[in-house]
């Protein structure tokens, strides 16, 4: 499907996910085939510059970072609707002159009033720049005379209260259902697949749950640092960053009953369930780990500790791993743990979720053969290497009964031909088009916050562990596993 004719306003348009994700995704969906014709791409910034300077900018982003390839005809296309507005987020003349520019469009490229934000700014403006939207009545659609639709990026907010505020205010100026709020491990093809998984076949649902399951790893980890970011960072910290949104919304997925139908309402409505059903262990010494990272090696590349990146301030607390253990209290997953963790300067880049089952009750075989034999375990691989590993027991080739584990994979790569799109591709079109079915509603945020709070409170004013770059975190999280006669992956 392709969106009706319409503009899209980018607030940030100069910061780094614009120009890697933003601008790239946009030029995608042209090659694509996926803007309508007169689609009309607006930038502003506090910048001395025309359209054509701000053409330049999206010019080289989509040539350095799309995916498809270059192709001058679909650029043509793109550039010539491409306008820029400068300003200030205070400055009430620069958001009267993109009211008028959007206005102008409806006549001039037919866009009907039809208009989204992206705020790809830090949420200190949030306020200042929903305020000028309210106030010119560009956030309105009567006034607009078209569809109005906001773009939120994480992190909403800095905790609970927070949060809440800031939802309130976005609810507000625009109606809560024309938010979109950006967690873009949703738009992963490897993330939605989840609901193929479980909800279109018979085999896995059966056992899904605690008969079945003995308990639950969902990891992210990242081998970079924390690049260019410092100043962000530093006040975020791992747990903000990664665990608030992005793991607990794959704990979700992974935990949610089925939806009555594949629509918006119906699958937030499952994902709140299990979020709300979400508990920290009473005792949160030991299950609930974090740590920062030491000068150390990755990929035979000496990396500086966190301390010594630049821009941290000296002595800084912040976490850049954080592991903790949840349990969902549901008849479903009652006794089931759900061990999440994400760090940087792990030793790889990964993403999974793996599934841990119950030994065989029962073994036939003789104790000197099974000795090896582990719990069946199905893992599904988020990134890279998209896929899903089942592992199960299986007889060694010879003469005698000795059962070993082996593994079954699918790999997207080897099985599809057509190229998955980029995550912010896919949640950007969604917004054109209106289907809201993969952003979190503020519920589901405020019961992220609701998870998160007391951690950070527990956390505060400790220091976190330390462990050196390229391990995989800190040993705390290890002994917090092993208490429960269990191990991290090693992926
Ligand atoms: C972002 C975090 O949301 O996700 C970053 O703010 C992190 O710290 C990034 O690096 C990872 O995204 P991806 O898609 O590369 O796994």
């Amino acid at each position: 499907r392709v969106p009706e004719p319409c503009a899209l306003v980018v607030f940030g348009i100069t910061g780094d996910l614009a120009r890697k994700k933003l601008i790239p995704a946009i030029y995608d969906l042209a090659h694509r085939g996926l803007l309508p014709a007169n689609f009309v791409l607006i930038g502003f910034a506090r910048r001395d510059w025309g359209d054509g300077d701000f053409a330049q900018l999206v010019h080289d982003a989509a040539k350095t970072h799309a995916r498809t390839p270059w192709d001058d005809g679909v650029w043509a296309r793109l550039a010539d609707n491409i306008k820029f507005v400068p300003g200030d987020f205070s400055d009430d003349d620069a958001f009267d002159q993109l009211a008028e520019t959007l206005d102008g469009l409806s006549s001039s490229h037919g866009i009907q009033g039809n208009a989204a934000f992206y705020l790809s700014i830090p949420p200190s403006y949030f306020e200042t720049v929903l305020d000028q939207l309210e106030r010119t009545g560009m956030a309105n659609n009567e006034v607009a005379g078209g569809w109005r639709r906001v773009v939120v990026e994480k992190p909403f907010g800095h905790d609970l209260p927070s949060g809440k505020r800031l939802n309130t205010m976005v609810d507000k100026v625009f109606g809560w259902r024309d938010v979109y709020r950006i967690d873009h491990y949703l738009g992963k093809e490897t993330v939605q697949n989840l609901f193929a998984f479980r909800f279109a076949n018979t085999m896995f649902e059966p056992i899904w749950n605690s008969h079945y399951v003995d308990s639950v790893q969902i990891t992210m980890a990242e081998d970079v640092g924390i690049g260019g970011r410092a100043g962000f960072y530093d006040e975020t910290g791992a747990a903000r960053d990664v665990l608030q949104n992005h793991l607990l919304q794959l704990l979700a997925l992974t935990a949610m009953e089925e939806p009555v139908r594949f629509i918006p309402s119906a699958i937030r409505t499952e994902k709140l369930k299990v979020l709300r059903a979400i508990s920290l262990p009473t005792e949160l010494e030991g299950n609930a780990v974090r740590g920062q990272y030491q000068q150390g090696w990755l990929a035979g590349e000496r990396v500086p500790g966190y301390l010594h990146e630049e821009g941290i301030p000296k002595g800084s607390t912040t976490e850049t791993y954080a592991a903790v253990k949840l349990h969902v209290e549901t008849r479903r997953w009652a006794g089931v743990p759900f061990y999440l963790r994400t760090g940087k300067r792990l030793p790889r880049r990964v993403t999974e979720i793996a599934l841990n089952f119950k030994r065989a009750p029962h073994l036939p075989f003789s104790p000197d053969d099974t000795e090896e034999l582990g719990h069946n375990q199905l893992v599904i691989r988020v990134q890279p290497d998209e896929g899903v590993t089942l592992r199960f027991g299986s007889k060694v080739p010879g003469t005698v009964m000795e059962v070993r584990d082996v593994a079954m994979d699918f790999l997207y790569g080897e099985t599809f031909t057509e190229s998955s799109p980029e995550a912010y591709e896919r949640l950007l079109l969604d917004v054109l088009l209106g289907d809201a079915t993969l952003f979190p509603l503020n519920e589901e945020v405020e019961a992220s916050w609701a998870v998160i709070d007391p951690l950070e409170e527990f956390w505060a004013g400790q220091k976190p562990a330390p462990y050196r770059a390229g391990e995989w975190g800190p040993k705390a999280a290890d002994e917090m596993l092993a208490r429960d006669g269990r191990a991290w992956r090693r992926p």
